[in-house]
């Protein structure tokens, strides 16, 4: 296994090299000046008070998020409308998915939704990813490939994983799906990874850090008997694919970036029934497995953090 950032989907991976972007000194307008948000209203009544408290949360030795990381009221619509499509082809997924289907019909489905919404698959192509979505099944952790000879057998739990471009804007998320009758065990990690996901969510709010969040589903998962991999995470999204932060899930509390009103990030645990080791396929570099054969599961959210708490834009 080459669990660091020379695997494939290298932003995702958390040995990946990232920009700078604790205690930064931040570059800050006249007060009579017009914000740097775009907004037309005067530095001193928009965003004068948000840099206010960055800095002094910086200068107390924690992460913050760059100003290229607080997203603006119009390119929060334009993230909305690219978020509508990356719903509308998992819901179209979520009501054809069955077993007996090819994997590849999944790809196929969300190439042709997605392209007749006027979107682009944000996987085709991205760092030489060959198809237009994820399918993860049962022992596969992420970027499983939807090949034409897997076929969906009952009893699979798969994770398929869509992201859109729209005009520029990017949107993803992910869902998980039970094929048939799963048994009792399959179907409590799917529960339960939701769950995580839910419990994470309930800590996104401003000026909480994402430790706050990451914890939470840690422990969600921990108190279950579940382990959540460490090597690969979440991720800032909007105007690029995977943007900072990244997004671990053993994280602790009080740690990790300020959350600030204006980011957007996902929230993606992948949980593990057995062992937290994975490993990737030597051959394609992209194909993520549990070292010990055991089921995975993910659902992926993406969460915009608000002035009162937060908004899920795709889901
Ligand atoms: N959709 C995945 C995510 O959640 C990214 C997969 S990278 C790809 O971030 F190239 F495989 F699409
Ligand atoms: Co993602």
């Amino acid at each position: 296994m080459r669990a660091d950032s020379g695997n494939r989907g290298g932003a995702k991976w958390a040995g990946a090299p990232r920009k700078a972007h604790a205690g930064q000194p931040i570059p800050k307008p006249g007060r009579n000046e017009p914000c740097w948000c775009g907004s037309t209203k005067k530095y001193k009544t928009c965003h004068a008070a948000f840099d206010d408290k960055l800095t002094i949360l910086a200068a107390n030795g924690h992460v913050v998020p760059s100003r290229n990381l607080i997203k603006t009221p119009e390119q929060v619509e334009k993230i909305k409308e690219s978020a509508k499509i990356n719903i509308a082809v998992l819901d179209e997924i979520q009501a054809k998915i069955c077993e007996g289907m090819k994997l590849s019909e999944i790809d196929k489905i969300v190439y042709e939704m997605t392209t007749d919404m006027g979107g682009i698959p944000a996987p085709l192509n991205y760092e030489g990813y060959p198809y237009s979505v994820c399918t993860s099944v049962n022992d596969q952790v992420c970027h499983g490939f939807p090949l034409e000879e897997r076929f969906l057998r009952e009893g699979d739990i798969v994770n398929v994983d869509c992201s859109t471009i729209l005009n520029g804007y990017f949107s993803d998320s992910s869902r998980m799906f039970c094929i048939g009758d799963v048994g009792p065990e399959k179907k409590r990690l799917v529960e339960v990874t939701k769950e995580c996901v839910e419990k994470g969510l309930a800590e996104v709010k401003p000026w909480g850090f994402l430790g706050d969040m990451g914890q939470a589903v840690h422990d969600h998962a921990f108190a279950n008997g579940y382990t959540v991999v460490r090597e690969i995470g979440g991720h800032g999204v909007g105007l690029q694919f995977h943007e900072e932060p990244w997004v671990g899930y053993n994280s602790v509390r009080g740690t990790q970036m300020v959350m600030a009103p204006g980011m957007i990030f996902t929230i993606e645990p992948m949980v593990n029934m057995g062992k937290v080791e994975i490993y990737v396929d030597d051959e394609n570099d992209w194909e993520v497995y549990t070292e010990d054969g055991m089921p995975s599961a993910q659902w992926e959210i993406m969460v915009l953090v608000t002035e009162n708490g937060h908004e899920v834009l795709c889901w």
